[in-house]
């Protein structure tokens, strides 16, 4: 039977980021289908901002190679992403367009090709980025991910207790469900 292996990050590395919260939620419940999770933070993979002439000179970076390494790794990928002005974030676009490029003999897709992405996203506003996922997931999509429904939580602030515990279970298991649903789907597809 395949083993479900996800790697799980945020597209943002502030340090009491919502969004790596609600990714933690999301990762226990892949954790308790049965899936192995490598939960990375992106402030580990600095990468400078893509632009052409400095990859030609310099080629690749080497956090570059070293996350290309873990996403190939896996067969699953959880990812919550912040909305900056209704769309993706810099962080999280800039990760993914550095991952896409060539590497090692291998394509820009390889990493990305016939993993099962779970994306989620919270934000303080009613929306709770419900305007940047659907942008993110059909970034994804289009370098192979076989996105499933992404979910958006709102008023993010008020989803956490002081003891970091999610105040709405509702809440708590739909995040829970979507990582459940990742590792559950690689399985399934075998
Ligand atoms: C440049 C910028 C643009 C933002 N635009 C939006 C937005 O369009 N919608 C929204 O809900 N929140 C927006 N926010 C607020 C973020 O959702 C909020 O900062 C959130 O906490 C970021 O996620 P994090 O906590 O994981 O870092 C924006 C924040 C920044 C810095």
């Amino acid at each position: 039977m395949t083993t479900a292996k996800i790697l799980a990050f945020a597209g943002s590395v502030r340090r009491d980021s919502w969004n790596r919260k609600v990714l933690e939620v999301a990762v226990a419940g892949a954790r308790e289908a049965g899936a192995e999770v490598t939960v990375v933070n992106l402030n580990d993979y600095p990468m400078p901002i893509y632009d052409g002439d400095w990859h030609a000179e310099h080629g690749v970076p080497a956090a570059m190679l070293e996350l290309r390494r873990l996403m190939m790794a896996a067969n699953g990928l959880l990812i919550a992403s912040p909305e900056y002005n209704a769309s993706i974030t810099p962080l999280l676009k800039n990760t993914i367009d550095w991952l896409s490029q060539d590497a090692n003999g291998d394509s820009g897709r390889a990493p990305f090709e016939g993993k099962v992405g779970g994306l989620m996203g919270a934000s303080h506003s009613a929306f709770g980025t419900i305007r940047a996922l659907p942008h993110v997931s059909s970034i994804l999509s289009n370098l192979g991910v076989l996105m499933l429904p992404i979910v958006a939580v709102p008023g993010v602030a008020k989803a956490f207790d002081e003891s970091g515990a999610m105040t709405n279970e509702r809440t708590r298991l739909t995040l829970s469900a979507l990582g459940a649903r990742v590792a559950t789907t690689i399985v399934k597809l075998g």
